[in-house]
This record gives structure tokens, C-alpha cells and sequence, in this order.
């Protein structure tokens, strides 16, 4: 793997450009991640804009991998949660650009977060990800326990209902 993971504290003009290259190029290639298509840079920096002001705030953690040509890929963990989930985190919008995929980067994205969210004292993460799609398998392989499918949760970028997973992670076990 050619790529180099950290955790982002503060995000400036050129990580919110890099991220949003990496979030419209995941949506064009047909990712259900929250946006329909086609995104354009404006929605897709706002999204981030916003993303860095959590970051800020402490309410997310984002990690991201770079490679000789900036940010290949992302995830995040939503650190704050209701007052009696203190120590849950939702692992989220995990985009990895075509570029740098089947490398071994998502996964190596993936680890760095459940770091990341030992260091901020969490023991327990939850995500959903499209049925069927890469994203399972990877959480799958990497010691997800599966909860259950969702049917017609969400819509693909290009239109027409996608199943959602639900899985959960135990930090401790
Ligand atoms: C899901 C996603 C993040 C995976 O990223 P990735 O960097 O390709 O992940 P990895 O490289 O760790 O694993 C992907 C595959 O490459 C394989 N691989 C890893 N390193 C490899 C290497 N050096 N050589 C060949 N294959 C390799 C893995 O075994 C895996 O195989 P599989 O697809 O048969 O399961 C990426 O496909 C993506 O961004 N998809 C769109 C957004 C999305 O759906 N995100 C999930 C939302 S929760």
C-alpha cells in the first residue's frame, strides 16, 4: 500500500478540496453515501465544510490516507452521542477514491479508526453500508459482527432503492 494514514485535527481549504474530490469521485462510481448525482464540487465542499467544523468542535474524528497525488481516502467516527451512549461511536462516510482501491487502503483506514476511537475511550461502533457492496466485505473480514439487513433504506446516486447492513464492532472483545 502506497498510501500514508493520519488522524486530521483541523482541516484547511486544500484537505476540504482533497476530501471532495474523493466523495465526487465514489458518488459518479455509483456509491450510496448520503448524496444523489450527479454532486457538484459546491455541495460536495459544503458537506465538508461542515464535516471540519465538527472535527473542530470535537464532535467527529477524520481520518484520512494520502498518496503522491494528496487524499485517496477517508473515514469518520461521530464522536458525540447522546448523554446516555457516551461510549459509542458511529464509523462513517468511508470513501476510498477509485485511484487507490484494492490496495489495501480501506482497510488500513478502517484499523486507524477503531485506534482512533479507543484513544477517545469508545468501546463500541456501529455502521450501515449497502448491502452487496465492497464496503461489506470489508467490514465483514475485519471482525464486524452483522446485525441484519434493512430493505429500501437508501437510494443509489443514480436512482433505485439499495438494502442497507447494519453492523456493530466491540472494541473489548
Ligand atoms: C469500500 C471501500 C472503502 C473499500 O476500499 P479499498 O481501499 O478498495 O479496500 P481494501 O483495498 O482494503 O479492500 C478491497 C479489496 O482489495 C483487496 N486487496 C487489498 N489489498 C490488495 C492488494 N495489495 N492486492 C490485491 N488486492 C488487494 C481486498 O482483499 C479486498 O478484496 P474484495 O473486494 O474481494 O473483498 C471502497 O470500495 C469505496 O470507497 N467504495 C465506495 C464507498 C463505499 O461504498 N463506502 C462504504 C460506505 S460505509
Amino acid at each position: 500500500m502506497n498510501a500514508f494514514i493520519r488522524r486530521v485535527m483541523r482541516m484547511d481549504d486544500e484537505a476540504v478540496r482533497g476530501l471532495a474530490d474523493v466523495l465526487i469521485d465514489c458518488v459518479d462510481a455509483g456509491a450510496s453515501v448520503s448524496f444523489m448525482a450527479p454532486l457538484t464540487r459546491e455541495r460536495a465542499e459544503a458537506f465538508w465544510r461542515r464535516v471540519a467544523s465538527d472535527v473542530e468542535r470535537g464532535d467527529r474524528a477524520l481520518v484520512v490516507a494520502e498518496d503522491g497525488s494528496g487524499i485517496c481516502g477517508t473515514v469518520q467516527l461521530v464522536l458525540a452521542q447522546p448523554e446516555n451512549q457516551p461510549h459509542r461511536a458511529d464509523l462513517a462516510k468511508m470513501l476510498v477514491h477509485r485511484r487507490a482501491r484494492k490496495q489495501g487502503v480501506g482497510a488500513a483506514l478502517l484499523h486507524a479508526a477503531e485506534d482512533t476511537a479507543r484513544q477517545c475511550g469508545k468501546t463500541l461502533l456501529v455502521l450501515d453500508t449497502v448491502t452487496g457492496g465492497d464496503g461489506e466485505r470489508l467490514y465483514a473480514r475485519s471482525g464486524w459482527q452483522r446485525v441484519g439487513v434493512i430493505p429500501n433504506y437508501a437510494l443509489f446516486p443514480g436512482g433505485g432503492f439499495c438494502a442497507t447492513t447494519v453492523f456493530y464492532r466491540d472494541l473489548e472483545g
